[in-house]
């Protein structure tokens, strides 16, 4: 259920939706499932078995397997803590919304009213003053990750019983009420009339695995994290499968949430739905378009509002603890720190680090941010496993671990799949995207903001692996 609720998250509502409609429409679900099946569920059953037989957080696991791998396993860590950083900003936003849903603050100018509540200053470059509601919500949100981690799991389990089934039936309520909406039916069909000439687009191909893996929150050492608290008799394939089904189909629903709504609008102001352009993607989509169409609703608008903005955030804080577990696990097991110490420093240091976000160009370093970690980090991780896993340990090893606590048996196609495919696929991307961003500077920016802001995160993530791994363990009792 938490690996459900890692995987489920803003990621399914606002990305997934506008990357099927770019890539294909009805058609990009052909890739989709065949990289959720060729490289997700794979990689989360390699990440699955190798938490729970170490039965340790990543770096001990890493180390477990070998002594000298224990900085990939602190890597994998450190990168979720990273994204934390800023989707926690998204969430205050979104907490500030879902007050802001219960009178429609916005009125009928959505747009101008977001670039208020942000102070936004249109650049990344000026930062402008601290907008007083993201900083309350960042309080607010860092503590609840506090409150839900500091004792351990049996009170994530708690959390998740409420957190994972809350917002699915909030987003069928939410699709139910689109649907029966006026031009619902334009938007869905826009979202899934299939373009199958995409098919033969490499790009599209590419979509489809990175939106798998960042969708099923794989190569983040989260899953290793959370498979090493699993019961002994765990049945890890079939886990594996059921939560990216599961994952999945969250993120089909959600197109059918957010394209009857855009359809709902376009059909409002006589426009056609590609006039909308980019306001069907990303924060656009959640703080400007969502809102606008929800104050033209003709019944109890600020009822949908509200229930749109708690099922984002209940959405995204199983995700937002999930980005922290793995480090305060991993300072835990090799430090010997309490839960609620190793806890604590990391929700503070992760409260100061976001801070960087809370002034008027918080929108544009996060979107800065987020091209890189999101685009690049995952997948390097990504391919570290592989290779390292595939190539330089033996395989089988944890294929015949999985198989041993599962009914359904995984066969020498998977050990194909982990040491040629995905890598092979890995490497594709990373290549295209480092290309691509050396041609065009990501938004034009100019180098060095990109080197800042960018480059340099990647780069000290990368090296304060190694010094973790470095520092000294003292002694401890048990
Ligand atoms: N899978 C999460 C989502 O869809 C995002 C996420 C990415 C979580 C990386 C953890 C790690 O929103």
């Amino acid at each position: 259920m938490a690996a459900i609720g890692s995987a489920v998250g803003l990621g399914n509502v606002w990305r997934f939706p506008y990357v099927c409609y770019e890539n294909g429409g009805g058609a990009f679900l052909i890739p989709y499932f065949i990289a959720l099946f060729t490289a997700g569920i794979p990689l989360m059953i390699l990440e699955f078995s190798l938490g729970h037989w170490a039965r340790r957080a990543p770096p001990e696991a890493f180390k477990k397997i070998k002594k000298k791998w224990e900085w990939i396993g602190w890597w994998t860590v450190l990168m979720p803590f990273a994204v934390a950083t800023y989707y926690v900003v998204i969430m205050a936003w979104c907490f500030s919304y879902m007050v802001y849903s219960v009178d429609l603050h916005w009125g009928s100018q959505a747009e101008v009213f977001f670039k208020h509540f942000l102070g936004d200053t249109g650049t990344p470059l000026v930062v402008g003053s601290v907008s007083i509601p993201v900083l309350l919500g960042l309080i607010a949100i860092w503590l609840s990750i506090f409150l839900i981690l500091y004792k351990g799991v049996d009170r994530i389990g708690k959390v998740v019983a409420l957190t994972v089934p809350l917002p699915t039936v909030l987003l069928i309520i939410l699709t139910i009420r689109g649907l029966t909406l006026p031009g619902a039916i334009e938007g869905v069909s826009y979202y899934l009339t299939p373009d199958f000439s995409s098919l033969g687009d490499v790009n599209v191909w590419l979509a489809a695995y990175a939106q798998v893996f960042f969708s099923l929150s794989i190569a983040q050492g989260i899953m290793i994290t959370y498979a090493s608290f699993l019961k002994k008799k765990s049945d890890i394939n079939n886990n594996a499968f059921i939560i990216s089904l599961a994952d999945a189909g969250t993120s089909f629903l959600a197109g059918f949430t957010v394209f009857s709504v855009v359809g709902y609008l376009a059909a409002t102001r006589g426009i056609s739905i590609d006039a909308l352009g980019s306001q069907i993607a990303g924060p656009n989509l959640t703080f400007i378009t969502y809102p606008t169409a929800i104050s033209l609703l003709p019944f109890a608008a600020a009822f949908f509002g509200v229930i749109f903005f708690i099922a984002l955030l209940t959405f995204g804080i199983d995700s937002a603890f999930s980005m922290i577990e793995p480090i305060s696990s991993s300072l835990h097991d090799k430090w010997g720190l309490t839960k609620t110490k190793a806890t604590g420093i990391m929700c503070l240091f992760g409260f100061f680090l976001s801070l960087t976000f809370v002034g008027g160009n918080g929108l544009h370093l996060l979107s800065i941010v987020d091209h890189f970690i999101a685009n690049f980090g995952l997948v390097m991780i990504g391919l570290v496993e592989c290779v390292t896993l595939g190539w330089m340990y033996e395989l089988y090893k944890l294929r015949n671990h999985a198989n041993d606590t599962s009914d359904f048996q995984i066969g020498k196609w998977w050990e194909l799949l982990i040491k040629y495919v995905i890598p092979t696929v890995l490497l594709t991307i990373l290549i295209v995207s480092i290309y691509r961003n050396l041609i065009h500077p990501y938004m034009g920016y100019p180098w060095w903001v990109i080197a800042t802001l960018g480059v340099i995160p990647l780069i000290i993530l990368f090296t304060s692996s190694f010094v973790l791994m470095k520092i000294k363990v003292k002694k401890r009792g048990a």
